[in-house]
Formats: structure tokens, sequence, C-alpha cells
């Protein structure tokens, strides 16, 4: 009998052992949404929570090593009186983007959404009482927004959240050490957000890297519960690391992918899933009253084409007001950004990074056998393009469709442009065999 139970629990500890290490095969609907992902190509990344009435980012209970009692108590002001998911959804629209990525829950630990695992969150803790997640979700099935959760693995409040990682030091915490229940509690959210929002197209990770790089945060486990609940779901986690098993595209924070400008990438080596940048409006994630360094318009209708050239999305960032509204300085650049699209999102929208690799001019963008020569930063009248052995039929203005004269050069065409057009971006259209 004893015999038998060793027997028994060996196989079992080498089964899991397999099962763990079991390579990860997404079903053929992830593998349609990755594809619908990537031709999306613009999305809206929203932080907002109860930080936002500090106005000063949503790293300020670290920052200023709040006491996580006191934090806690702002909840009991948070009441968005112009909380309008309709607006949102609209605006977000009018900016051309195709779908939004809000912080369900943040490092701070309180849950925007109502959730059954804690009451510290917007239903059970607020004045406000309104489940806005859901009024989110609602009004993104409805407009055709897909709607993706940012949810962050470390936690400045729950004292399971245990060996407390390198932020949040200051908080006031005291070490339980108690994994087993901070993951259950992990697990239960994701189950209520993967069950009561309708369908999601991404769960986004963060704040992996609180903790040193050999910790086992079991996330191989909470890859599969999300693709049990949601097969079809993307996975994507900010942890600035190449791509793990289970995973279905791949971020980068505030860097273009190759880049390192930010310092989060530099071990963010490019794997083979969809690629996504994720850039502040202005330096801020959540509001920041202060902060006025807002991107030109230029710059930002650059930085989407660039994240096209370079086969990913922009996820580009607002932090609403404590009163539940976009800044107008975010509303008037996305309109700006849209107003962009409208005209060039054949260009984008669809495609892929092209053939020819992002230069200092510009980029490429590849639908079919059309190639969409951006060009963004040009002295001359005169552009060569290594084709690579592709010839080309025509070539184009993309804006008033008049041709462009070219000429055959060793192992490419050179574009004679002319005088170039003053464009915020000057696409060439290029028909190829
Ligand atoms: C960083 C920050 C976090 C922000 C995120 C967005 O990881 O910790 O506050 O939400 O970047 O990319």
């Amino acid at each position: 009998m004893k015999k038998t139970f060793v027997l028994f629990f060996v196989m079992l500890c080498i089964t899991s052992a397999i099962v763990a290490q079991q390579p990860y095969i997404p079903t053929a609907e992830n593998l349609k949404n990755r594809e619908e992902f990537q031709d999306m190509k613009f999305g809206v990344f929203i932080h907002w929570g109860i930080y936002s009435m500090m106005a000063d980012g949503e790293w300020i209970m670290n920052n200023k090593n709040i006491q996580f009692e006191e934090y806690a108590k702002l909840a009991n002001g948070f009441f968005p009186t112009k909380f309008d998911a309709v607006k949102w959804v609209s605006d977000v629209k009018a900016a051309g983007a195709k779908y939004i990525c809000i912080t369900s829950r943040h490092h701070d630990g309180f849950s925007m959404f109502g959730t059954k695992q804690s009451d510290y969150n917007i239903v059970d803790a607020t004045p406000f009482g309104r489940d806005v997640i859901k009024e989110l979700a609602d009004e993104c099935h409805k407009q055709g927004i897909k709607l993706h959760f940012y949810y962050s693995l470390l936690d400045w409040k729950r004292a399971d959240y245990y060996p407390l990682g390198r932020t949040g030091k200051g908080v006031g915490r005291t070490e339980t050490g108690n994994w087993e229940s901070y993951h259950k509690f992990m697990l239960g959210q994701l189950t209520e957000l993967l069950t009561n929002y309708g369908e999601i197209g991404a769960i986004w990770f963060d704040g992996q890297w609180d903790q040193p790089a050999d910790f086992n945060w079991r996330m191989r486990e909470i890859y599969d519960h999300i693709h049990s609940i949601q097969p079809g779901c993307l996975i994507i986690n900010n942890h600035h690391l190449a791509p793990a098993e289970g995973e279905d595209g791949q971020t980068f924070e505030k860097d273009l992918p190759g880049q390192n400008k930010s310092g989060y990438s530099s071990t963010a080596t490019i794997g083979q899933l969809p690629l996504e940048t994720c850039e502040t409006m202005n330096n801020s994630w959540g509001y920041n009253i202060t902060d006025k360094n807002y991107k030109s318009e230029k710059d930002l209708i650059h930085y989407i084409v660039k994240a096209a050239g370079n086969n990913a999305n922009l996820l580009m960032n607002v932090g609403p007001r404590p009163d539940g509204t976009f800044p107008d300085i975010a509303i008037s650049r996305y309109n700006a950004m849209g107003e962009w699209l409208k005209t060039y999102g054949e260009t984008i929208y669809g495609t892929r990074g092209g053939f020819i690799a992002p230069h200092d001019w510009g980029v490429t963008t590849q639908k079919g056998n059309k190639l969409y020569v951006h060009i963004l930063n040009l002295q001359d009248e005169a552009l060569y393009l290594p084709m690579q052995g592709k010839r080309v039929v025509t070539a184009k203005m993309f804006l008033d469709k008049k041709p462009v004269k070219f000429t055959k050069a060793a192992d490419g065409i050179v574009l004679q442009l002319g005088i170039l057009p003053n464009e915020t971006v000057n696409v060439v259209e290029l028909v190829l065999e």
C-alpha cells in the first residue's frame, strides 16, 4: 500500500514536471487574434486610479513613501463626476485607435473594477460605487473597440505580496510571507476580468521586474489559467525581456523594437510574436498636473508611422483627470492623429513592417503588392531604395496619386521626387510586381 502510494506520488511529480514544461500551443482563434492585433496598429493606453487625485503620476505612493493605510483613504474621496464611457470610447475612435488598454489594478493595489477578491476596489471602497471597467467594456463592445486589461503583478498594499519587491519599500507593509494567498488572489481577479466583461483582447502584465530575475512568479500557471478561460485572449508582459513561453505578444516600454533609449529595453531581444511599443504623450502615465511636456502632433504622427515601419503597434497613453475626463491637450493631440489617419490609414492599418529596414529618412510598410514609403526626414530630392530583387511597376505620391519618376540603380531604385511636398509624412506608394 505504502509502495503504491510512493510510486503514485513519484508519477505525479514527473507528470507535473512534464506538464509544466510543455510548450504552449496557441489555439487557432488566438493566432487569428494575433493577426487582428497587428492589423489594428494603434491603441490608447489609459492609466487611471485613485492616484489620479494626487495629480502626480501613478507612482506617487512609492515616490513619497505614503503609508498604505493613509493612501487607501483616497478612495473615500474618489468621485469622478464627469466619467463617461461613451465619451472616452468616442474620443478613442476619433483618434483612429482600434483598442484600449486600461489599468484594471496598478501597483498601488487598488482595483478599478468590481472584484470579490478584496473590498479595496472602486465599487466597494469609493462613494462613486460604479464599476467603470464594466461601463467601459460595454461601450467598447458596442462601438467595436477591443479592450485590453493592464494588470500589475506587484502590489504596494497587500502583505501577502511577499517577498516584497525592490519598489514600495517605504509604504509600511509588513511581510507575512504568504505567496500562495497572493497567487490565488491574482488568479481570482483574472477569472473575474475574463468572465464579467465579455471578450477581452489582451491581458497586459506589468511589474515582474519588481522581483529578482530568478524569482518564480509561476507565470506559466497564470498564463494557462487565462487561456483556459479565454483561449483567444493575448498575453503581453511588460517584463522588458525576450518573450516567454505562454505569451502572445511583446511590448517595448518607451522604445521602438530594437531601441534602448528608455534604459528598460537592454534585455528585450525581439522575438517572433506581434510587437507593440507603449509611450507616454507627455512624460507621465498617470495624470500629472504639472507635466506639460506634450509631444507635438508631428512627433506623435511620426511615432505611429515609425512603429508601423518597425512592424509594431503603438499604444499611446492618456492619464485621465480625477473627474474622469481626458486632459484637453491629450484630446486635441489624439484628434490630430485621427485626422492624419483618416487620409493615410490605408498605409498603416493592416500593414506589416516593409521589407526595407527602417532608415534615418523614414520607414516602409507593406500590404499585398504595395509598399508604402514613409519619408519623415529627407534633405535630398532623390531617395535610394534597396529593392532586394523586387521589381517596381509604378510609383506615385499616395496623397494626390501623381506619378513619381524612378530610375534603376545597383540593387534597387532611386526615386526622383523633385521638390519634396511639405507634408507631415510624405508617402510614396510603390506597386510591386
Ligand atoms: C512602468 C511603470 C508603470 C507604467 C508602465 C507602463 O512599468 O511602472 O507605472 O504603468 O511602465 O508601461
